[in-house]
């Protein structure tokens, strides 16, 4: 398929999806809104040139903060559905800092807002409303950052913690597996999954893992999502790919601080620290790569997944050390680049690893958003062609098998849902992701 009828074939998914305050990620497996999901979206919106939908995509992410600052991974609009866990589960309304007319989730998910408002910020041609919407989002998105750092480093190390997998996005990936099994999930509710119900089962995270999922929010409801919950939590986790969109956000927050006339002391703070922090606490010398840090065993997580990439996206890496990233893993065919069995770039895990499932979520096929961002991590870096290989891989495998939620990185076959919103968002914006 030539590009032109792929960017055809884009706009009609994203308008199909498309449910008019927010976009479904897709109205049968996702029929809500999901945080970063709104925010690849509004980047394809704003691709096509409708600003408006965009902000309101953005708009109805922001709906769903919490007064506390939080920005919740799901907001339930079009609730009920089928969808499991549901806001019956979430129960968002014990918590007295949730919005009182909304149900939500009561966990984050990866920090993206902030950057993808300064992206519409620099492109939107009416330069009025552009800082109109900035000036609005603003004191929202300073507010989030300011709850990640205040609530979410119980352990003051300079970065935030997630206390669910599904905060950091990559619900399943094998570097959960070592901090999951230290939490119990005996004694749990009965309950029914759906979303194996439109996706073959085994492409879907394990029951081990749903009931570990389960047990999770248990635990944070009991405690109103609040802080007690989180410093208690059987798993806390410092998440690389996490804290890289955290510090490229705050990048793109300091920009806008100077860009409104509004102070950025705190922002320059957050970004001192934080860089320090990468090194300091996830930056493995032995391995070569940023490696997550599990707060509660007090080390490192030995598992090398595509989400270290974006150390490179936030300009967290010296020279040397994107230097064999890229050496030692990313052109390493034992490890993600095509070696005859996979065939595209960039698996979300390291074929070295022992649980590398290659059709399985998260634990190894490929993703088209973290495509996006590692290939603008290298190109930050200077590896440009590697970075246009990256982009020619998405678009074959998009060309061979549609907007799937995820690809086989051996066969370019389309698994998980099909005509998946951010997919589509991403071949249009692609570009958009690189602005600085
Ligand atoms: C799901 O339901 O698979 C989502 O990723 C959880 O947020």
């Amino acid at each position: 398929m030539k590009i032109d009828a792929l960017q055809k074939a884009a706009v009609e998914v994203l308008r199909r999806n498309d449910r008019g305050t927010f976009t479904a990620p897709s109205p049968r497996q996702y029929p809500h809104l999901w945080l970063w999901d709104a925010g690849f979206t509004a980047i394809g919106w704003a691709a096509l040139g409708d600003f408006e939908r965009a902000y309101r995509e953005i708009r109805a992410a922001m709906r769903g903060q919490w007064r506390n600052g939080m920005i919740p991974h799901v907001v339930f609009y079009g609730w009920p559905s089928a969808y499991f866990p549901g806001a019956d589960i979430w129960r968002s309304d014990l918590a007295p800092e949730a919005p009182k007319d909304l149900p939500t989730s009561g966990i984050t998910q990866p920090p993206v807002l902030a950057f993808v408002v300064w992206i519409l910020f620099q492109h939107d041609p009416e330069r009025q409303r552009a800082e109109a919407f900035a000036r609005e989002a603003f004191p929202a998105l300073q507010a989030y950052h300011r709850w990640l750092h205040a609530t979410r480093d119980p352990d003051g190390i300079g970065l935030s913690c997630i206390v669910h997998p599904w905060e950091s996005g990559m619900d399943n990936s094998p570097l959960w597996d070592l901090p999951l099994s230290r939490v119990p999930a005996e004694g749990l509710p009965p309950y029914q999954r759906a979303d194996a119900h439109w996706v073959p089962e085994e492409q879907r995270p394990r029951r081990s893992d749903y009931d570990r999922f389960l047990a999770l929010i248990l635990h944070l409801r009991s405690h109103q999502y609040g802080e007690s919950g989180v410093r208690s939590s059987p798993f806390r986790v410092y998440d690389v790919l996490f804290n890289a969109l955290r510090h490229r956000s705050e990048e793109a927050l300091l920009a806008m601080a100077r860009a409104l006339g509004e102070p950025s002391g705190e922002i320059e703070e957050w970004l001192e620290r934080s860089r320090a922090a990468f090194q300091t606490w996830l930056w493995d010398r032995e391995r070569g790569f940023f490696l997550d840090w599990d707060g509660v065993a007090g080390n490192r997580i030995p598992v090398i997944a595509s989400g270290g990439f974006l150390a490179l996206y936030a300009g967290l890496a010296t020279s040397e050390q994107a230097q064999e990233m890229v050496d030692r893993y990313l052109r390493n065919p034992a490890a993600f680049a095509p070696d005859g069995g996979t065939r595209h770039l960039v698996p979300t895990v390291s074929k070295m690893e022992p649980g590398w499932e290659p059709r399985r979520y998260w634990r190894g096929p490929i993703w088209i958003n973290l495509n996006a961002l590692i290939a603008h991590g290298v190109a930050r870096y200077g590896f440009h062609e590697l970075a246009q290989e990256i982009h020619q891989h998405t678009l074959d495998l998009i060309a061979r098998s549609g907007f799937h939620e995820y690809y086989d990185p051996r066969t370019g076959e389309g698994l998980g849902i099909g005509d998946f919103t951010w997919s589509a968002a991403l071949l249009l914006g692609w570009e958009l992701l690189s602005a600085q």
